[in-house]
């Protein structure tokens, strides 16, 4: 049974991604992902550690901080961050992006209008932002943001283009922090034990089920990474790839 998930099943498709998924469905797993990754995603401890000293170092030195949350999906982990750091009073510029226009569509109808902490102060270019676009597109604008972030896009990535999405998240960001889930036996009972998941009119019990088949061992990130990156376990089931630029 503990061996269950020792090869990666990278072949499995998330529901979430067919062009013609239910749209009820979709939407409420995108509202889903909200209470998830709140419970397991960690991002909290993330923010603490890695993301807020950064934030307030660019805040001393008069700019305002600068993120993109790659593969947004709903918008939450987004909508988190700009909370967090509204708190601590650092100005931030978020775009999340999605190669989705489903996801976009939804984050931007739920996850600006809903958030009076998001008004948007042109002038200082502060506020939280949706876009579908891709880091590709990104990275030929030009674009530059102090810190790329992303969360469970890591496994949903055909593998021969992990790598040059990386590379794209670095040269948009000074820094990088991807987010995932790290493939565990363990987490996948557990996750399964959480039955009643089963009957909510959303994709989040079989896509959950499917993503903890598609995601890394700690071994198999660190190979697949190039220099500059590595690979950070977080209690109990994530990993964290990070990258940093050289000064
Ligand atoms: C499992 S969802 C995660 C959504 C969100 N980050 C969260 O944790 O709730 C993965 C998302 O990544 C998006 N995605 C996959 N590949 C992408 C890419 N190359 N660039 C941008 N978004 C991508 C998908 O469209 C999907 O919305």
């Amino acid at each position: 049974m503990f061996t269950l998930l020792s090869q990666r099943q990278a072949h499995l498709i998330e529901q979430m991604d067919a062009k013609d998924a239910d749209c009820k469905q979709l939407e409420q797993t995108y509202a889903d992902f909200y209470t998830l990754n709140r419970l397991i995603s960690q991002w909290k401890r993330v923010y603490a550690k890695y993301i807020r000293p950064h934030a307030k170092e660019i805040q001393r030195q008069g700019n305002v901080f600068k993120v993109c949350d790659v593969g947004c999906g709903g918008g939450d982990i987004a909508f988190f961050l700009f909370n967090w750091l509204k708190k601590d009073g650092i100005n931030a510029h978020i775009t999340g992006i999605d190669i989705d226009d489903r996801a976009i569509a939804w984050a931007r109808a739920n996850r600006i209008a809903s958030a009076e902490i998001a008004q948007v102060n042109k002038k200082k270019s502060i506020g939280l932002f949706f876009e579908c676009t891709s880091t590709t597109e990104l990275v030929c604008r030009d674009h530059k943001v102090d810190l790329v972030i992303n969360n469970h896009v890591l496994h949903h990535i055909p593998f021969e283009k992990i790598n040059p999405f990386l590379t794209e998240c670095a040269a948009l960001g000074t820094r990088v922090i991807c987010n995932d889930l790290e493939r565990s036996s363990l987490a996948y009972i557990l996750f399964s034990l959480c039955y009643p998941l089963r009957y909510r009119s959303s994709f989040i019990y079989e896509d959950g089920r499917i993503s903890l088949k598609k995601s890394f061992h700690k071994k198999e990130l660190e190979e697949l990474s190039s220099k500059g990156w590595r690979v950070q376990r977080l209690f109990p089931f994530r990993l964290l790839l990070m990258y940093e630029a050289k000064s």
